[in-house]
C-alpha cells in the first residue's frame, strides 16, 4: 500500500468573512474550525501532516498548538494551487498518496475520508476528488463530466458558462493524488484569467490530458462538503451541527428537553441517562458522564464531568474537572484548572480557579477559591475569599481535611489551615493555623450593658 501524507490548506485570509482573524481560526462550537478537519484525518494515520499557513500564520499556528503537524509558509496568497506548491520542497522524495483538504470544511467525517482513500487506492488512479450533489452550488467549483459520466474537469464559478453553473455536483475541495504526477501537473497550470490565481482543481483536467486516470467520489451526505466562506455559512454550519449532534444524543439515550436549543459540539461526549435542559452549550472536547443533569443557561467548554452530577442553571465551566455526585451552581464559575473531586458542592455565585476541592467538601455561597488545595469534608462559609494576589504575584492557600471556615473570612495567601481547624466568622487570616486550632482574626467585640437603652432615652428627651 502507498504511503500517505496529508496537506491542509489554511493560508487564505477568507476575505468573505470580513474579519481580521484568518478564516480557519474562527471558532466552531468552541474550537477553531481547522481543528475539526485535523480531527477527521486522525484515523487515517498519515505519515506526515502539513498545514499551509499564510495570512496571519501566527494565529493559525496558535490555533493548532500542540498538534503533531508541520507548518509550511505561503508568503503570498496566490490561490489553492500555489498554496499546495509550497509543500513541494518539504515533500520532495515522497512518492505515495497525498490527501489534500481545506481548513474550512469542519463537517467532514473520518468515514468519508476513509471511503475516499479506499476508492482511490482500489482504482489505482492519479486523482480522486470528493464531490457532493447540493441544492445550491453557488460559489463552489462545478464537476464537469462527459456523456458517459466520466470526470473531465472542475470549473470554478467565475469561469463557468451559464450551463456549467447549472451543475449541482460540486467539488468539495478534498482530494487524493498520487504525489509525483500531482506536483508535475501543478507546475504546468496557468493562473486563472479572471482572478489571476492558481487553481488547484485545474490539475484534474491536466492529469487527464496527460493520460492519467482521474475519478470522482461522491459523499452520501452533501452537508459534509460545506465550506465556510462567510459569516452566513458559519451560522448555517453551526445550525447543521447542533441538529446533527442533538439527533445523535437522543439516539444514544440522552434526554434533551428541547433539541432545538441543545448546542452540543461534535467532539463532545455525553453518557446515557444524562439530561440536558433547554439552552445548554457544550463546546470543545467536553465529556459528560452518565446520569448527569445540566440545567438551562450553562456553557461548558473543554471540561470533564462525572456521573450523577447536577449542574444547576447559569454556570460557566471551562477547562475544569468535576467528579461524580457533585452539585454545582446555580451561577457558579469554574475557571481553568478547577478540580472538584466527588460529592463536592459548589453553590451560587462561587468562583473557583486553579484549585482542587476534595471529596465531600462544600463551598455553598458567594465565595472565591483561587490557587488553593482543599482537602475532604471542608465547609466554607458564605463570602469567603482566598486572597491569592498581592498585586505582584499569585500565592497558594492550603486547607486540610475537615476544616470549618466561618462566613466572610479572608484567607491571605500564602497561608495554610491545618486539619480540623475552625476559623471564626469574619476573620482575616494572615498566619498559618495549626490543626484543630480555633482561630479568630477579627477585632474583639465589646458589649456595653444598657447603653442602647440609655441612648434611646437621651434622644427621646431632646424631642
Ligand atoms: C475551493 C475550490 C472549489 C471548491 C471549494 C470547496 C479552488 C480554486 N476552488 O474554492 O472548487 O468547490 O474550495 O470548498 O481551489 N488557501 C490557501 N492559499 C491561497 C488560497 C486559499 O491556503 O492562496 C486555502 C484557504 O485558507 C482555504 C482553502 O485553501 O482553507 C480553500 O480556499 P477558498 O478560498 O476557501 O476556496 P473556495 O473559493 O471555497
Ligand atoms: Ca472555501
Amino acid at each position: 500500500m502507498n504511503e500517505l501524507c496529508t496537506v491542509i490548506l489554511a493560508g487564505g485570509q477568507g476575505t468573505r468573512m470580513r474579519s481580521k482573524l484568518p478564516k480557519v481560526a474562527h471558532q466552531v462550537a468552541g474550537l477553531p474550525m481547522i481543528a475539526y478537519v485535523l480531527e477527521a484525518c486522525r484515523t487515517l494515520r498519515a505519515k506526515r501532516t502539513l498545514v499551509v499557513v499564510g495570512y496571519q500564520a501566527e494565529r493559525v499556528r496558535e490555533a493548532l498548538a500542540g498538534e503533531a503537524i508541520e507548518f509550511v509558509l505561503q508568503q503570498e496568497q496566490r490561490g489553492t494551487g500555489h498554496a499546495l506548491l509550497q509543500t513541494r520542497q518539504a515533500l520532495s522524495g515522497f512518492d505515495g498518496d497525498l490527501l489534500i483538504l481545506s481548513g474550512d470544511t469542519p463537517l467532514l467525517t473520518s468515514e468519508t475520508l476513509e471511503g475516499l482513500l479506499e476508492a482511490h487506492r482500489r482504482a489505482r488512479v492519479k486523482a480522486t476528488i470528493l464531490t457532493a450533489e447540493v441544492l445550491d452550488p453557488t460559489s463552489y467549483g462545478r464537476v464537469v463530466r462527459d456523456e458517459r459520466g466520466e470526470l473531465l474537469r472542475i470549473v470554478e464559478e467565475p469561469e463557468a458558462t451559464p450551463q456549467e453553473r447549472e451543475i449541482r455536483e460540486i467539488n468539495a475541495g478534498v482530494y487524493c493524488f498520487a504525489a509525483v504526477p500531482l506536483f508535475e501537473a501543478l507546475q504546468a497550470i496557468r493562473p486563472s484569467a479572471v482572478k489571476g490565481e492558481l487553481y488547484l482543481p485545474d490539475v484534474v483536467a491536466l492529469l487527464r490530458e496527460r493520460g492519467g486516470r482521474v475519478q470522482a467520489y461522491r459523499t452520501a451526505d452533501p452537508d459534509e462538503a460545506r465550506g465556510i466562506n462567510s459569516r452566513a455559512e458559519l451560522a448555517e454550519v453551526h445550525r447543521l451541527l447542533w441538529r446533527k449532534t442533538a439527533a445523535w444524543l437522543l439516539a444514544e439515550g440522552i434526554t434533551l428537553l428541547d433539541p432545538e436549543s441543545a448546542y452540543v459540539g461534535p467532539l463532545v461526549s455525553v453518557g446515557p441517562d444524562s439530561i440536558l435542559y433547554p439552552n445548554v452549550t457544550l463546546e470543545g472536547r467536553t465529556a459528560i458522564g452518565e446520569g448527569t443533569t445540566i440545567h438551562s443557561g450553562c456553557r461548558i467548554r473543554d471540561a470533564k464531568i462525572g456521573d450523577g452530577t447536577v449542574i444547576l442553571d447559569g454556570c460557566l465551566i471551562q477547562e475544569s474537572e468535576i467528579g461524580d455526585g457533585c452539585q454545582v451552581g446555580p451561577y457558579a464559575h469554574l475557571r481553568p484548572q478547577a478540580k472538584l473531586r466527588s460529592k463536592v458542592k459548589v453553590g451560587n455565585f462561587v468562583e473557583v480557579k486553579k484549585s482542587v476541592i476534595g471529596e465531600g467538601s462544600k463551598v455553598p455561597h458567594l465565595t472565591y477559591i483561587g490557587d488553593t488545595s482543599m482537602g475532604e469534608k471542608v465547609n466554607v462559609g458564605a463570602g469567603t475569599i482566598t486572597c491569592n494576589y498581592d498585586g505582584f504575584a499569585k500565592h497558594r492557600t492550603v486547607i486540610e481535611d475537615e476544616v470549618f471556615i466561618g462566613s466572610n473570612t479572608n484567607l491571605v495567601a500564602p497561608v495554610s489551615i491545618g486539619r480540623g481547624a475552625i476559623i471564626a466568622a469574619g476573620s482575616t487570616i494572615t498566619e498559618d493555623v495549626p490543626a484543630d486550632a480555633l482561630a479568630f482574626g477579627r477585632a474583639q467585640q465589646i458589649n456595653k450593658p444598657g447603653r442602647a437603652a440609655a441612648l434611646r432615652a437621651k434622644r427621646q428627651q431632646k424631642r
